[in-house]
């Protein structure tokens, strides 16, 4: 069991910052898909919002993260690959959320089948709840991981962002979200990019990438 977290407040911004445009955190259902036990940040929020459903392939974490909250009734913890549930969800078309948080690795995981948020964004996209404003927040790294398959990371990342250089600026990757969010449809309110220190990256940074966006006129 786990009290406190060792994040370094992102979530804490991430909050105010949903506020400030319009979110009302007390009235707002949030799906976390790389849930953990919550100690590294996912506590910062979890004790502000309405209710989460807490998603982890690891049952374990899923365990101390209900013991952590201490509210049965605010967390619906599932032991799921958030990959292929996501997919699901947004097949079905059968839940959404006002706001959507992916604490994704910065790296390959899953065996190297999945690579940071590529494989679940489009899906998690179209799983917000749009009659409300509503958010995304995910991990944006401007490198690839120094101790994982450094190689194929950087391929995968060249093919996803249609750019070889090794290290992608902050606007680069502005560009990139704001051309998909609104080729998939959405309008962007605002967003914020929180920097978080990380020495496991060539670049030892990565960013949460906050998006809030206007409910939608139909
Ligand atoms: C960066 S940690 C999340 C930290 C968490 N948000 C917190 O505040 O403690 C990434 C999490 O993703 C989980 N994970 C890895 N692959 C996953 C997958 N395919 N589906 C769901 N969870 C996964 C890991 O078990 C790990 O808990």
């Amino acid at each position: 069991m786990v009290i406190g977290t060792k994040g370094m407040g992102q979530y804490n911004r991430m909050c105010s910052f949903l506020e400030d445009n319009g979110i009302v955190l007390a009235d707002t259902t949030v799906l976390d898909a790389f849930a953990g036990d919550g100690s590294f940040r996912s506590l910062e929020y979890m004790d502000r919002v309405k209710h989460v459903t807490a998603w982890d392939t690891n049952w374990e974490k899923l365990l101390d993260l209900g013991r952590n909250v201490g509210d049965s009734e605010r967390i619906e913890p599932q032991c799921v690959d958030s990959i292929h549930q996501m997919e699901e969800h947004q097949l079905e078309q059968d839940r959404k959320w006002d706001v959507i948080i992916l604490d994704n690795p910065c790296a390959l995981y899953g065996g190297e089948e999945y690579c940071e948020h590529f494989e679940i964004l489009q899906n998690a996209f179209f799983c917000r709840n749009t009659k409300k404003t509503n958010a995304l927040v995910f991990n944006v790294t401007p490198t690839p991981h120094k101790w994982n398959n450094r190689r194929e990371h950087h391929i995968r990342r060249t093919v996803y962002y249609d750019d070889v250089r090794a290290e992608l600026p902050e606007i680069s990757m502005r560009g990139h979200y704001r051309f998909y969010f609104g080729n998939w449809g959405g309008t962007i309110k605002e967003c914020l990019y929180i920097k978080h220190k990380h020495s496991g990256l060539e670049a030892g940074y990565y960013w949460v990438a906050v998006y809030v966006f206007e409910a939608s006129r139909t």
